[in-house]
């Protein structure tokens, strides 16, 4: 039997899950689903990626053991993936000792080879990305977070990453779609063209981490052991590996955002080919799903929590928006308005029509039995014309598929609904139910309808499986779903005369506005109250830009105060509109002849200001530079001693003297990041 193995990325367990790893996980599915109904043995893999400073510092800072830490999260990804009907056939932890045992192997076959040697290391370090960043005077930004990154200085054992350049470069050459997209491909190809620097694969300040074999002190670097999880996560091992290893490896592809392709494009295959293993067919880089114009991600708190979109909209939906809304490899923005325009448009309307009329008319004129179709020949142009295009579908949807170009293929199925609706339109099968001669004409367009909603629930079961279970109930057929094959779809596969399931609606009709009003009210998410257009309280008497006057009586929005005051407390949108956001002291001086006052200059993200603030009592202007602290981005510039300050700083204010205590954060946090 033909084989198929996939895999997810391997998620760090310092956060929760968001939707960006949603994504992957549901896209991966999918593809699982669809694969293993074109008849191909599959595996998909995910799992977690536990160890590093990373996950160590985050178990710190809430008082848990990296372990804790680790059992906690890795429970929150199961749940998620439960909720979701992901059906993972592997889940690979990298505390496992299925896998230390494995990966020590790999590094050691690596090292046997001569692509292993041992030095000193000293350069800078993003200990959220476990990137290492180009030598310069200062610590660089992260290129992939943007956080500042850190000194390193140890012994190390190093990979010799520069001696696999051009075999790199043949590999690219010799094999085009082992990367994709093809602008990643570039992106890489012209990357490595530049020339390759030895990695530090090993660390002695980390303790988290998979001992480097015979060498107790360090740990292996982080990427190279979690990599290896798609090895020992089907059955890798020392000695003799497991049948199915035999059987999986290579994968067919490595599903992972585009964030991380320089590790599965570079670093990965160096460290297969240093081991002797093959290399996997593909690396698929996927885009980021944004908000607020920005990559989703739990520092810059933005995310969109994936349980709240289950809870209100079923797990289909949201696959199938996934799925569907952005090109597999592009960046896209969530947004509940277009969340629920797909739901009703494509869901409700397009498919969900389709099956309530066409079972609905056959379920009263039938009792409720699929009615028999006219013979070939006493069919109409239209009807041949509809099952031409079911077929054609069928094609197009599959090489879609097969090309990872799921938007495409979805748009080819509603394609195939349009047409189908149409067609129904055109026929109107409603009008001929009184007359007895047409009862032929009736049932061969019913039968043509219900056949294409049959091809079509196939065809959607790998994106839509609950619904498309329904739908399939629904028509009476009495084979299982699962067990139908894409590849094998032909006309005429209806179970004539059974009996229809209970018709029910299957994707009812979402009422946009009250729907993000209840997210946003249950939630308290400011970021779905910023979709409906919220009452805006507008300065008293101030005209709208280009108003010419102003109504003598005010309207009951316009009379409300900007702020509403109710027994001392604010309104969460009232708090929503003070901007908070993390700040990096860049430099600081005492303001002359103001013993209280410093001028900052400080980096906020996008920009660098000046803020003035009365902390020079308690801070020397040296102890601030290269802080983080949290300021009022949005307040209004205001002078003082004649310079402008812009924005303040947030401090507590301890003892009688109110002596300021500046608020800062235990964690790593990019510059920019928003609090809320
Ligand atoms: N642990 C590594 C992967 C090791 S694989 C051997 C890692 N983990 S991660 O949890 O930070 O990210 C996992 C995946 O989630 C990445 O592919 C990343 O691109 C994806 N996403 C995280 N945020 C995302 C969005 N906002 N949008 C889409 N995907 C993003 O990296």
């Amino acid at each position: 039997m033909k084989t198929f193995y996939l895999t997810t990325p391997l998620y760090y367990v310092n956060a929760k899950p968001h939707l960006g790893h949603t994504y992957t996980t549901v896209v991966a599915d999918c593809l699982s689903r669809f694969k293993k109904m074109q008849g191909f043995e599959v595996c998909l893999l995910t799992g977690t990626d536990e160890h590093g400073q990373n996950i160590e510092r985050a178990a710190a800072a809430q008082g848990l053991s990296p372990k804790q830490l680790a059992d906690q999260i890795t429970a929150e990804y199961q749940k998620l993936w439960a909720r979701f009907g992901i059906e993972y056939d592997q889940f690979i932890r990298t505390t496992e000792s299925r896998h230390y045992a494995g990966a020590a192997e790999v590094f050691k076959r690596a090292f046997n080879s001569g692509a292993i040697y041992k030095g000193q290391y000293s350069g800078w370090y993003c200990i959220s990305c476990n990137l290492f960043a180009p030598e310069s005077e200062t610590a660089p930004k992260c290129e992939v977070c943007e956080r500042l990154t850190e000194r390193v200085t140890e012994e190390s054992y190093f990979f010799r990453l520069s001696d696999f350049q051009q075999r790199l470069l043949d590999h690219y050459e010799q094999h085009p779609d082992f990367i994709m997209p093809l602008s990643r491909r570039n992106e890489v190809v012209s990357f490595v063209s530049g020339g390759l620097k030895d990695l530090s694969i090993s660390r002695t300040s980390v303790k988290w981490g998979i001992p480097v074999p015979n060498e107790q002190t360090h740990v292996i670097y982080v990427w190279f052991d979690a990599l290896v999880g798609y090895l020992t996560g089907i059955g890798f091992a020392p000695g003799a590996s497991a049948e199915s290893f035999q059987k999986y490896w290579p994968a067919q592809v490595h599903l992972v955002g585009k964030d991380i392709l320089r590790f599965h494009t570079v670093y990965w295959p160096a460290f297969l080919m240093a081991a002797g293993l093959e290399l996997p067919k593909q690396v698929f880089a996927h885009g980021w799903w944004l908000k607020d114009e920005v990559k989703m991600s739990k520092s810059r708190g933005n995310v969109i929590d994936p349980h709240l979109l289950l809870t209100h909209f079923g797990s289909d939906a949201v696959r199938y928006f996934l799925l569907r809304e952005v090109p597999f490899g592009l960046d896209g923005t969530f947004s509940y308005e277009a969340f629920i325009q797909r739901v009703n448009s494509d869901l409700a309307n397009d498919f969900g029509n389709l099956v309530s009329r066409t079972l609905t008319l056959i379920a009263k004129n039938f009792s409720n039995g699929m009615p028999y179709p006219s013979a070939i020949e006493g069919r109409l142009a239209l009807d041949q014309e509809l099952e031409k295009k079911a077929l054609a579908t069928v094609d197009a949807y599959q090489s879609h598929m097969n090309g990872l170009v799921f938007s495409k293929a979805l748009e080819s199925v509603w394609d195939l609904l349009a047409h189908a609706n149409r067609y129904l339109n055109e026929s109107a099968p409603w009008a001929l139910t009184e007359n007895l001669d047409e009862r032929p004409r009736l049932a061969t367009i019913l039968y043509t309808s219900a056949e294409i909603i049959r091809i079509t629930a196939v065809l959607l079961a790998p994106v839509l499986p609950e619904s498309c279970k329904r739908v399939w109930e629904q028509l009476g057929m009495k084979s299982s779903l699962r067990s139908q094959r894409i590849d094998e779809i032909k006309w005429g596969g209806l179970t004539v005369g059974s009996n229809l399931g209970e018709i029910t609606p299957i994707f009812p009709r979402l009422d946009k506005k009250a729907m993000i009003e209840k997210i946003f009210q249950e939630s308290g998410d400011l970021m779905v109250g910023t979709e409906p257009k919220l009452e805006k309280a507008t300065g008293a008497g101030a005209p709208a830009k280009g108003a010419k006057s102003q109504p003598a009586v005010p309207s009951a929005a316009e009379a409300k105060p900007a702020v509403a005051v109710s027994d001392g407390k604010i309104t969460i949108d009232d708090f929503a509109k003070v901007e908070l956001r993390v700040a990096q002291v860049v430099s600081a001086e005492r303001v002359p002849g103001a013993d209280k006052l410093l001028k900052l200059m400080v980096d906020v993200g996008t920009e660098t200001r000046q803020i003035l603030a009365g902390i020079a009592k308690a801070y020397t202007p040296e102890s601030l530079v290269g802080r983080k602290i949290v300021i009022v981005a949005n307040l209004q510039p205001r002078k003082m001693r004649g310079l402008e300050s812009n924005g303040m700083l947030l401090a507590a204010s301890v003892g009688d003297e109110g002596q300021p205590v500046l608020a800062s954060f235990l964690e790593e946090v990019p510059n920019g990041a928003k609090l809320k």
